[in-house]
Order: C-alpha cells, then structure tokens, then sequence
C-alpha cells in the first residue's frame, strides 16, 4: 500500500469462546470455529487469529481480552457467548472494565437485526468497546447468531480500525462491503 495514512502494521485478530462447558470439553465449541470461518470467508487482508477457549469467570475473561490487545496487539478481538441473563454470562460486564470507550451502537444493531430472527435476541446484553487500538466486539453464543450478528456491523469494522491508526482491512466484496465516507 502507498498511502501513508494507511497504517502497515499486520491485521491480527483475536477469537475468544467464553463457555463453561466448552472450556472444560464438555461440549465442543462451534462458536470460534464459527467466526473463524466468517473472517475466512470475508477479510481478504492477510491476518493472523489468535484463538481462546476460556470459562466463564470475570478474572479470566478481563485477562485474556488485556492479553490480546496489550501483547498479541489484535486490532480487532471477537467474543462469543456469555452475553446472555444467567448469572455465569459476564463477558458484557468484562469487556466494559478492559475497555476505555464504549461502542454502544454495535450492540444496539446487532440486536435490531437479531430481533428480526428470533424474539430472544433482546435477552443478550452484548456490546463493544475499544481498549487502545483494539476493538472488542461481544457475540451471543449461538453458532447461528454469529453470521447474523456480523454481517450487520462488519462494513463498518474496517473504517473503525483505521479511525483507531490500526492495519488496513479489506473486506471481501462478494460477502461484505467495507464502508468508507469519502474524504471531504
Ligand atoms: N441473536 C441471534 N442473532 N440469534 C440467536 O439465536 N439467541 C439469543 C440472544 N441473541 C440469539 C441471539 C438468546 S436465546 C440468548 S439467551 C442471548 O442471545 C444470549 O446468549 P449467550 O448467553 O449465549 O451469549
């Protein structure tokens, strides 16, 4: 790439399955692999993921997301799981702490457009936020919600990214179409 704006630090992306029961192969975790295919199928940028199976408990949850973001440097960490109202589901609650901002509206769509698939969406309280140059990004459990919660706010990841002086993302057209306001 030859615009200089365009930061050249490489695209690494974190994917964490929060789950009691899938942490402890108990079941086996559809989640990650979920969102790893997602990612396959829709950045074409060269990345790197790193991957985290981790149970539902606050501590753990903080930490592996401030690894992620501090030490593998991830532009971008996805969760899936444990957004919902049973009192082990914390991963909303431990992304706000890790996080300096929030990004409300990402939960807020990811909702609307959940909604219009099954009533129950309003029971997830998931969320995003940004912690340095990382952008956390909560996912229900659900294997299925994964496709319908991404494609919703995937267009405006890239752009979020470069908003935070993150890698260049490309986005391949054929599934998403990454969003980017022209320059005034
Ligand atoms: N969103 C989508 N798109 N599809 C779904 O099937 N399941 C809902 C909701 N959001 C669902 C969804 C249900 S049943 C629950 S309990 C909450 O997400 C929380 O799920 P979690 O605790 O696994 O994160």
């Amino acid at each position: 790439m030859s615009n200089p704006e365009r930061s050249s630090s490489p695209v690494i992306i974190g994917v964490v399955t929060v789950s009691d029961r899938a942490s402890r192969g108990e079941y086996e975790d559809r989640g990650g692999p979920a969102i790893q295919k997602y990612l396959n199928d829709v950045v074409s940028t060269p990345y790197q993921t790193c991957l985290r199976v981790i149970p539902d408990e606050l501590s753990v949850i903080e930490q592996t997301l401030q690894e992620l973001a501090d030490t593998d440097e991830c532009c971008l960490i996805i969760t899936t799981g444990g957004t919902g109202p049973a009192a082990r589901d914390i991963t909303p609650e431990a992304t706000e702490t890790v996080c300096e901002r929030m990004m409300p509206g990402f939960g807020e769509l990811m909702r609307k457009v959940s909604l219009e698939k099954v009533p129950t969406a309003i029971l997830s309280r998931q969320t995003a936020g940004i912690r340095g140059k990382t952008l956390i990004v909560n996912l229900p459990g659900q294997p299925k919600a994964i496709g319908e919660c991404l494609d919703a706010v995937f267009p405006a990841i890239p752009y979020c990214i470069e908003l935070m002086q993150g890698p260049y993302m490309e986005t391949n057209p054929e599934f998403i179409v990454a969003f980017r306001p022209k320059k005034k």
